[in-house]
């Protein structure tokens, strides 16, 4: 299976990735479904646009402690990093990834399309300035200034709108050059390798399929089977991400 894989990423013309939170599981970020899914002890409701802008504080906590109060220590692990170096030898050419977590992108790989936005920038609902998460002391917040405001200066007075995580909550609309990126990549890859995802959440879901119904080969790491494995899935290598990108770059430098 192996060697297989390893062919077929040499010869493709064009591969892209197709990844999800089980790639950053090993990074100390855990997956939304399944064995400490964060979908087990958090209720989804709160990642709804309705919910924030009824409940922002509520969701604010929230995401603080799931994310934000991870953000600083969470690292891009040997998966991340090999696709990165793949990127560098031509050999993967675009990664699409539901993550917000930024680590691609600290892994040094340069083609991403983040289909749900990146949690390191935040966005004001009322002016729509941009702002980088590192700008702000989120965790020193202290409760009357919480959930943080925008600070930017309009004319004499500070805007002070509502301040949103720029990640794609349940309700609201995929970043367009995201969308359009992905589905043309979608359209023209020779290989899709999906690496980490139940394939449960549409539209990004549909993704690998309409790759495959242009003619793509699916190769599909994860742990457990997925909504892809028994439909489009031509290789299957179960196991951990690390571990089966070690030793299909060991794998990819004998050929
Ligand atoms: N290596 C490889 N795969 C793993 C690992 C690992 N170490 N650990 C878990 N997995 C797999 C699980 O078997 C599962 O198939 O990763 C997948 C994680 O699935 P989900 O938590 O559903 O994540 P994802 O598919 O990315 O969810 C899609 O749902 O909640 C929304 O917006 C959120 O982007 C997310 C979307
Ligand atoms: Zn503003």
């Amino acid at each position: 299976m192996y060697k297989e894989s390893a062919k077929l990423i040499k010869e493709s013309r064009r591969t892209v990735a197709f990844t999800g939170a089980g790639i950053s599981v090993e990074s100390g970020i855990p997956p939304f479904r399944g064995e400490n899914g964060l979908w087990n002890k958090y209720d989804p409701a709160t990642f709804e646009i309705s919910y924030f802008l009824r409940n922002t504080k509520a969701s604010w906590e929230v995401m603080r402690d799931i994310f934000y109060n991870l953000f600083g220590q969470v690292k891009p692990n040997y998966a991340h990093t090999a696709l990165a170096q793949l990127e560098r030898q031509n050999l993967i050419h675009a990664i699409i990834t539901q993550n917000v977590d930024n680590l691609h992108t600290d892994a040094g790989s340069k083609n991403v399309y983040e289909f749900h936005g990146n949690l390191k920038k935040l966005v004001c609902l009322s002016c729509g300035a941009k702002i980088d998460v590192s700008d702000i002391s989120l965790t020193k917040i202290d409760s009357d200034s919480f959930p943080p405001k925008c600070q930017k200066v309009h004319g004499s007075s500070k805007c002070n709108g509502v301040l949103k995580p720029n990640a794609v909550f349940f309700g609201e609309s995929i970043p367009r050059d995201a969308y359009s990126k992905s589905f043309e990549e979608a359209n023209k890859a020779e290989l899709f390798i999906l690496i980490g995802t139940t394939g449960e959440v549409a539209p990004a879901n549909m993704i690998p399929r309409v790759a495959k119904g242009r003619g793509a080969k699916i190769v599909e790491i994860n742990t457990e089977s997925s909504s892809y494995t028994d439909s489009i899935t031509d290789i299957f290598l179960q196991g951990k991400a690390t571990e089966i990108m070690r030793n299909l770059i060991s794998e990819i430098n004998k050929v």
